[in-house]
């Protein structure tokens, strides 16, 4: 089954053709970080209006690549929910024109789903039942995936998701948007046990993050440095507060293993591209004789082609929408 699939809840505009929910026959990206950027952070309304014109041209550019055109492909999925409502809206109406004039099936995919599908293509092996961690710019989330459309939330964050305080220190720091990988760099030359961070914990939650307090002492760090004339080194700052963040994930990643007995690990999501992270996972699992997949970097940001490969398995579960499907901003993993 080839399945041509649409992505555009947040800033990239992708399409992509795959087949079976494992074979990628063509993905095309269209990113708008550059634009963005200069703001510091995405504008959703100029989000919105860029994958507008994108969309179209990212779409015919997919088909190309896959030397098909529209009429062979069996079904079209679309993601509609977590992401910016005006971003999703436009994949979400583009991709019911497309099944108004076709007559193909419309398949919904949940965002995360997707980002932890994109596992599927990479590693023809990986089969649920697995334990995931699911990092994103908007999300951090520990999921006990059952089975392809069968999903567990164990753990998630209280307050800022993984990526986004990646990005805030970053920018804290002076790094342009998105910042995560910038800071990843620069962490690499840096002392780790220069500053003292705090490393959160949940009262009662023992598998649940909260990053919005080591975000608000990096500020305060260099704040203080700033008001004593002192320089604060961004190798340094970075290192310490990359080990905080993966600390504090792969602390509750591998308590949430241990109690549900999980020995197959996974990673997805933009933070699932950290240094450090994959580095301590890939020790941490050859120590415990876990499993570990996590996806290659070209494939943890955001794409269509993690779209189609849930959409397959969408499809399979009974999963088709009516030409009344409606975009959402927020959304549980588990529905
Ligand atoms: O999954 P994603 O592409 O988009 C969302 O669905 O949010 O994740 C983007 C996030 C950004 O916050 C970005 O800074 C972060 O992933 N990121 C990283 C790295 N590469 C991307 N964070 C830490 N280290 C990295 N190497
Ligand atoms: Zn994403």
């Amino acid at each position: 089954m080839k399945i041509l699939a649409i992505e555009s809840s947040c800033d990239e505009t992708a399409a992509a053709v795959v087949e079976d929910g494992r074979r990628v026959l063509s993905s095309v990206v269209a990113s708008q970080v550059e634009e963005h950027r200069r703001y510091g952070g995405v504008v959703p309304e100029i989000a919105s209006r860029m994958h507008a014109e994108a969309i179209v041209p990212v779409t015919q550019q997919a088909l190309q690549q896959a030397g098909m055109d529209l009429q062979e492909v069996d079904a079209i999925a679309v993601t509609y929910a977590p992401g910016l409502i005006g971003a999703l809206l436009v994949g979400v109406n583009f991709a019911k024109g497309l099944c108004l004039a076709t007559g193909k099936p419309l398949i919904p995919v949940h965002h995360l789903r997707s980002h932890i599908a994109a596992n599927y293509l990479a590693h023809p092996q990986l089969k649920p039942p697995f334990l995931c961690l699911v990092v994103s710019g908007g999300h951090s989330h520990i999921v006990q995936v059952t089975d392809y459309t069968r999903l567990k939330v164990v753990g998630h964050t209280r307050d800022d998701a993984a990526g986004e305080a990646f990005d805030k220190a970053a920018r804290a720091m002076g790094m342009p948007y998105p910042g995560g990988i910038d800071l990843d760099k620069a962490a690499e030359g840096g002392d780790d046990s220069a500053f003292r961070l705090p490393h959160p914990r949940v009262d009662g939650a023992p598998y649940d993050f909260s990053f919005s307090g080591l975000k608000t002492a990096v500020v305060n760090i260099i704040h203080n440095a700033g008001q004593k004339g002192e320089e604060v080194s961004t190798a340094d700052l970075s290192a310490s507060f990359r080990k905080a963040v993966v600390d504090c994930l792969i602390d509750r990643f591998c308590l949430a293993a241990r109690d549900t007995g999980s020995c197959t690990l996974v990673t997805a999501g933009g933070v699932s591209a950290n240094t450090l992270l994959r580095r301590r996972l890939q020790d941490i699992c050859a120590q415990n004789g876990w499993g570990l997949y996590m996806p290659p970097l070209s494939l943890c940001g955001d794409n269509a082609a993690m779209v189609g490969a849930q959409g397959f398995y969408e499809y399979q579960s009974g999963r088709v929408a009516g030409l009344d499907l409606n975009a959402y901003a927020t959304m549980s993993i588990e529905k």
